[in-house]
């Protein structure tokens, strides 16, 4: 049935079962259509893609790996509640590529090189297959179309100009090359999650960017400095670390030496050992606006950003944002702007000047968990005397802090977390949720209330150790910009049939059980809570999936002690789950992980990004169809060639329903 969009009471579909098929699954009732994949057109006079690893203009295609992504209307914004949005833009993350021993094999026609030098044209591809898009999407009764002649279409790359604003702007960390006064940086790389400012602009956070990064074996002698070096290890680059790539082996070109951290000039006005503090922020774009720079907001910190999410803003009150860091025993963040909201600034006309003045200025905090259920964001700064006083790295400015944060939240004394992906705000009661993918480093003697679980759970014949599954915490906080919160664990992910009393704690069952919570995104037209899973240990039995969600409130189910290996954890859980609160909606194609997820106003169509579909495909088979791990969305009937691709996917009920409801 159909339903006018508002806060669901009831998951009105039937559960999908877990399933190993190629293929996107969705319940009985609905379609999924393949939108937009890796390499589609954004011009039209750009050649249809051949995907055979010749195809050329990759920056004017659709990158790879999608992953975060947002709906900008473009005739929604005057339409009544209920009518059917027709017309918008999406803005995407291309996060990363499917890879083995360096090369982004699918993209070359033979598979490309594998040693290192790397040959430079297949750099040149690499460089550009990274980064956001934008593209404009129609909808022509219930069937999508992506439109390649659109003025908004466009791609940001590696390569493409972008601007420091906050405090580390035009800092001596940010000097470089490129930009000897530190004010501009070149690209963005591994962006993942994203968010939609009030606004109306594109956030997007650059994750696991260290990883593109070259540093030679001498490189810490020879900046003599044990400090930064001591930074450069806390970012996951110790000397001698190789790169994914081998970007930096493609010849003397800026382009390539730029991700080589050793580079030797007379000072860091001259050479690139700084592009390393280039990478990490979170990036805003105005999707409306393709003459706009790409803006790196840095007074957002910088780590391994996965997403942004936005406190409903309030008249009057600061802007906040809560942001996690993915990796294993990294953080929780808030940052709360010095402007107060004013509700002028929902349409401005100019969305990069209401950034500036939101996301430029103001607190950065990082979480503490007590074991009591209360918590703390304490902050991060030089007025904090823990940072200041901290023997581990010489914090005198905010710019210090903006461009070193994970040391300065060690300084803090924040609660390692474990892996901290997507936040999302519920928009009924304001409460955060945040997952926490997995982390096969938790230990016994490392588990605590907010991490409570270390255990041994099978993948296969693999025994898999540590918090396996993963979990989502949430927290209450009395106002967004408050400096305390309440917190429990609104949900433990878990195999059906594992052990009730330690490690499926949230009771779940076929109709719902799932293995490292990833992307997670509420609904403001239904309030539905989508979460979607990345990988993790049950992809022995299952693809990853969406789950629809109607979550409670912190504290719904009370404190629970478990058992992790020998020890006794106490810590504070939600209610126990049922089909009627959780459920599967979607399973997607063999290696595919399910990233982002956005929707039109009107709820009538979502869109659900699948990445790295057959990413489990060796190189060597590139040019044997038969021994693909997937050839979707090829098999589904989208497009040329049988090589998998990352793609968009979009979702609609075949009654033209509420999608969820
Ligand atoms: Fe790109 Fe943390 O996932
Ligand atoms: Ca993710
Ligand atoms: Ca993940
Ligand atoms: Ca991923």
């Amino acid at each position: 049935s159909g339903g006018a969009p508002g806060a669901a009471t009831q998951l009105g579909f039937t559960p999908v079962a877990r399933t190993t098929a190629d293929t996107v699954t969705v319940p009985p009732g609905y379609t999924a259509q393949v939108l937009y994949a890796g390499g589609d057109p954004l011009g039209a006079d750009v050649p249809a893609f051949r995907n055979d690893g010749s195809d050329e203009q990759w920056g004017r295609r659709a990158g790879d790996h999608h992953d975060g992504i947002e709906w900008f209307g473009l005739d929604a914004q005057n339409q009544p509640s209920g009518s059917f949005t027709s017309r918008g833009l999406l803005a995407m993350n291309h996060e990363a590529t499917t890879d083995e021993k360096l090369s982004s094999f699918f993209i070359h026609a033979n598979g490309g090189t594998a040693t290192l030098p790397r040959p430079a044209a297949e750099i040149d591809k690499e460089l550009m297959i990274h980064g956001i898009s934008v593209v404009e999407v129609r909808r022509d009764g219930r069937r999508w179309a992506t439109q390649p002649a659109s003025p908004y279409n466009r791609r940001i790359t590696t390569l493409s100009e972008a601007i420091f604003t906050g405090p580390a702007a035009g800092s001596a960390h940010l000097a470089t090359k490129y930009s000897p006064n530190g004010t501009k940086g070149r690209g963005t790389v591994n962006n993942c999650g994203t968010g939609k400012t009030p606004w109306g602009t594109l956030v997007s956070g650059e994750e696991n960017w260290y990883g593109y990064f070259f540093r030679d074996a001498q490189d810490d002698a020879r900046r003599n400095d044990p400090k930064i070096t001591a930074a450069f290890k806390r970012y996951g680059r110790n000397a001698g670390a190789a790169s994914r790539h081998g970007w930096e082996s493609g010849g003397s070109d800026d382009r390539f030496q730029r991700w080589n951290t050793g580079a030797t000039g007379a000072s860091a006005r001259e050479d690139y050992r700084n592009e390393f503090h280039t990478f990490g922020y979170v990036v805003e774009l105005d999707p409306y606006n393709p003459n706009t720079l790409l803006t790196k907001r840095t007074a957002l910190g910088r780590f391994a950003h996965e997403n942004v999410s936005f406190a409903k803003p309030v008249a009057g009150q600061p802007v906040v944002a809560y942001m996690g860091c993915d990796a294993r025993g990294e953080y929780i963040y808030k940052f709360v702007s010095a402007e107060k909201w004013d509700p002028a600034d929902a349409n401005p006309r100019n969305r990069l000047a209401a950034g500036d003045k939101y996301l430029d200025a103001g607190a950065l905090y990082v979480a503490r968990f007590n074991a009591d259920g209360s918590g703390e964001w304490l902050e991060l700064s030089p007025k904090n005397p823990a940072i200041s006083g901290f023997k581990g790295f010489d914090f005198k400015t905010q710019a210090d802090v903006c461009v070193f944060t994970r040391l300065a939240a060690d300084a803090a004394g924040a609660t390692k977390m474990d892996r901290p992906e997507w936040t999302g705000v519920n928009p009924k009661n304001g409460e955060v949720y945040i997952t926490l993918t997995n982390n096969s480093a938790r230990t016994e003697a490392t588990v605590d209330a907010a991490n409570p679980r270390t255990y041994s759970d099978m993948k296969g014949s693999k025994e898999q150790k540590g918090n396996v599954h993963g979990h989502i915490v949430r927290l209450a906080e009395a106002t967004p910009a408050e400096a305390t919160f309440r917190w429990d664990i609104y949900l433990f992910a878990s195999e059906a049939d594992a052990d009730k009393a330690n490690i499926n704690l949230s009771n779940l069952s076929d109709q719902n059980d799932l293995s490292s919570p990833d992307g997670l995104v509420f609904s403001p037209a239904t309030g539905i809570c989508w979460i979607e899973t990345d990988d993790g240990a049950y992809t022995d039995k299952t693809n990853c999936m969406l789950l629809a969600a109607l979550p409670g409130q912190v504290g719904d189910g009370g404190a629970r002690t478990v058992k992790s290996g020998n020890k006794d954890v106490t810590t504070h859980v939600g209610k126990p789950q049922t089909p009627a609160t959780l459920r599967r909606f979607l399973v997607g194609p063999k290696g595919a992980e399910i990233t982002g997820i956005t929707e039109t106003p009107d709820g009538r169509a979502i869109f659900v990004n699948i990445q790295h579909a057959g990413e489990n495909t060796k190189m060597a088979d590139v040019g044997d169809p038969a021994k693909y791990e997937s050839r979707w969305p090829s098999s589904a009937g989208y497009g040329a060639g049988q090589r998998p691709r990352s793609a968009t996917v979009v979702i609609t009920k075949n009654d033209g329903g509420v999608i969820g409801t």
